[in-house]
């Protein structure tokens, strides 16, 4: 599918900012909405990013997430660009390998500036223009490690349950004035940083195949049509809710 064969027009007049968008999950977000008639925005630090919202007509910048004032420099380029907006997905993060006995302080750091501090970033600074639309959506990705542990990764499970706490915060504070914020946790997803998890956990694989009741891993447009739904105004009454896509994986936990 490209990014001008629409599956639903339902998406037409959204004006929808992803970060991580270059690879993944952000990628088959980017892809799903422009096919919905969504506006794109994309945010990533890989350098493909510009060319690859072309090729979905819309606009790429080359941006870490984390940076200091990149959000606020970010997202006046994109109002500029395209003149508000009305939504915002948070995908971009990292993980790293580590217990709370030997994770190195500079990984914990790293992995708190891109995975909870940026995404908080980047939604103060684009709420402005999102009250601005009216009917307006924030899709965190957080992970089912918000709700449990995964072994040797207390960084990234420490930062999706606290993404999962400012997405409930976002929801209730904004809700009433027209900005929606919702999670999506997904399960085993086949993407690059799913690769690297099991190249780096080799012994985790069989175990993780296991977990799930579909037989298989998840596909990254799996998750993006959920996230489409979340963003479009069929989600109205939608606020502030985690969204389960693994495979069954947590219902037998
Ligand atoms: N794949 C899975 O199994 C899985 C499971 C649960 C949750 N998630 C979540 O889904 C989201 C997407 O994961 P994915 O598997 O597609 O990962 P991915 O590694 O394929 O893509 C992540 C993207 O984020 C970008 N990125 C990372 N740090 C950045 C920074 N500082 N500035 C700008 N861009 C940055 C990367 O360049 C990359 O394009 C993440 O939030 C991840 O935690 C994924």
């Amino acid at each position: 599918m490209t990014g001008t064969d629409r599956t639903t027009t339902r998406l037409i007049g959204k004006r929808v900012l992803i970060t991580g968008a270059a690879s993944g999950i952000g990628a088959a977000i980017a892809r799903r909405l422009a096919s919905e008639g969504g506006r794109v925005a994309l945010v990533d630090r890989d350098p493909v990013v510009p060319e690859y919202a072309a090729s979905l007509d819309g606009v790429g910048y080359v941006v870490d997430v984390a940076a200091r004032g990149a959000a606020e420099t970010a997202v006046a380029q994109i109002l500029s660009d395209l003149g508000g907006l009305d939504g915002l997905v948070n995908c971009a993060a990292i993980q790293r390998n580590g217990s709370a006995l030997d994770v190195d302080d500079a990984a914990w750091e790293e992995v708190l500036a891109i995975n909870l501090s940026a995404p908080l970033a980047w939604i103060r600074a684009a709420l402005p223009p999102l009250l601005d639309s009216g009917a307006a959506a924030i899709v965190n990705l957080t992970s089912v490690a918000a709700r449990h542990a995964l072994p040797n990764n207390v960084s990234y499970v420490a930062t999706k349950h606290g993404l999962l706490g400012v997405t409930r915060s976002v929801a209730v504070d904004f809700g009433r004035r027209g900005v929606r914020c919702n999670a999506i946790s997904p399960g085993s997803i086949n993407t690059p940083m799913f690769a690297e998890y099991v190249r780096r956990n080799p012994e985790k694989a069989s175990g993780l195949m296991d977990q799930n009741f579909a037989g298989r891993f998840g596909e990254a447009d799996e998750v993006a049509a959920l996230c489409a739904y979340l963003l479009s105004d069929e989600a109205g009454f939608t606020n502030g809710a985690e969204f389960l896509i693994d495979g069954g994986r947590t219902a037998a936990t």
